[in-house]
């Protein structure tokens, strides 16, 4: 059985994850066969909070489901915390270690009570049931609902928004190394958005968890991420840092994305012919540079 080292907050050196000419090909060798992902390479660090961009189709859930070992590289190699996934047993255990809140995680609640949803993981990870317990609080805690009132409803009984607390709480719960999140924000209002950034930020903080964020949203990217990827069309199109990632219209437009606002204006001041630096990511940054350049 592999070993996995470095649990709990331990952050081990070099890459959480390390993705290399990363090939994934659905349904081979029949008339539906489809190339997702074309050798992608990339590497994310331990404790970063990286985001996957791109258009609808470009294969961010196809790539992301590779780093907990759902799937298998059809040519290429995938390592996690160190460990090669082409390997049965490394995938049949990376869960334990790589938590995957899923698109749409609330279409997947399917326990009786909310108690017994959050509890999966740690049960199936042998946990004493006092254990269990107080993994099932602190989760249900962090994620903003109060685990004494919410315990024995039925996570049916919850908005959409609310089960999407659960299902993440669910994977809180096993208190993963890398926390992999598909579009954890898309249809939330700003409140239940600004709920999963606090979550995000306090695992990071507290726990050193590496952050692997897939997102629509280039103000959330602009705003949160240490470093981005950017598919389009199964392809990695740009990789680094949100600042000098979005100072490259014509990729950025390539794969169907949009400049945050804060860029766009900077970059439309710049193209009327202002003074103004366009590597900004933030409104108040924007705000700084225009009335640096009114001062002038
Ligand atoms: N099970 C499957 N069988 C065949 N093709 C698939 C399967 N799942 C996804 N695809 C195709 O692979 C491509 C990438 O899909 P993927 O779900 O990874 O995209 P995505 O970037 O996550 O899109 P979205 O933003 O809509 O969630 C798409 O063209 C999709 O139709
Ligand atoms: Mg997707």
């Amino acid at each position: 059985m592999p070993v996995i080292t470095g649990r709990q907050g331990g952050r081990s050196d070099g890459p959480a994850v390390k993705v290399e000419n990363l090939t994934y090909i659905y349904s081979p060798g029949t008339p539906f066969e489809f190339a997702a992902l074309e050798e992608i390479s990339l590497e994310i660090m331990a404790g970063e909070l990286y985001a996957v961009a791109g258009a609808t189709g470009s294969g961010k859930s196809t790539l992301v489901q590779h780093f907990n070992g759902l799937l298998k590289p059809s040519a290429g190699r995938v390592s996690v915390l160190g460990l090669d996934t082409a390997d049965r047993r490394v995938r049949s255990s990376l869960w334990r270690e790589v938590g995957l809140v899923f698109q749409q995680p609330e279409q997947q609640v399917f326990a009786e009570t909310i108690f017994d949803e959050v509890a999966f993981g740690p049960k199936n990870m042998g946990l004493s049931a006092q254990e269990v317990e107080e993994r099932v609080c602190e989760s249900l805690t962090r994620s903003g609902l109060n685990p004494a009132e919410v315990r024995d409803i039925s996570p049916f009984a919850l908005s959409g928004g609310q089960r999407r607390r659960v299902a993440i709480a669910g994977v809180l719960a096993m208190r993963p190394q890398v926390l992999v999140m598909d579009e954890p924000t898309a249809g939330l209002d700003p409140s239940g958005r600004r709920a999963v950034f606090d979550i995000i930020e306090g695992l990071r903080r507290e726990r050193g968890v590496t952050v692997i964020l897939v997102t629509h949203d280039m103000e959330e990217v602009a705003r949160v991420a240490t470093r981005m990827a950017v598919l389009c069309r199964g392809r990695l199109l740009k990789e680094g840092e949100p600042r000098e990632v979005f100072t490259c219209l014509s990729e950025i437009r390539e794969a169907g994305l949009d400049l945050p606002a804060a860029a766009a204006m900077m970059r439309a001041l710049s193209e009327a012919g202002k003074p103004v630096r366009t590597d900004i990511l933030t409104l108040d940054e924007a705000v700084e540079e225009i009335a640096g350049m009114i001062r002038k």
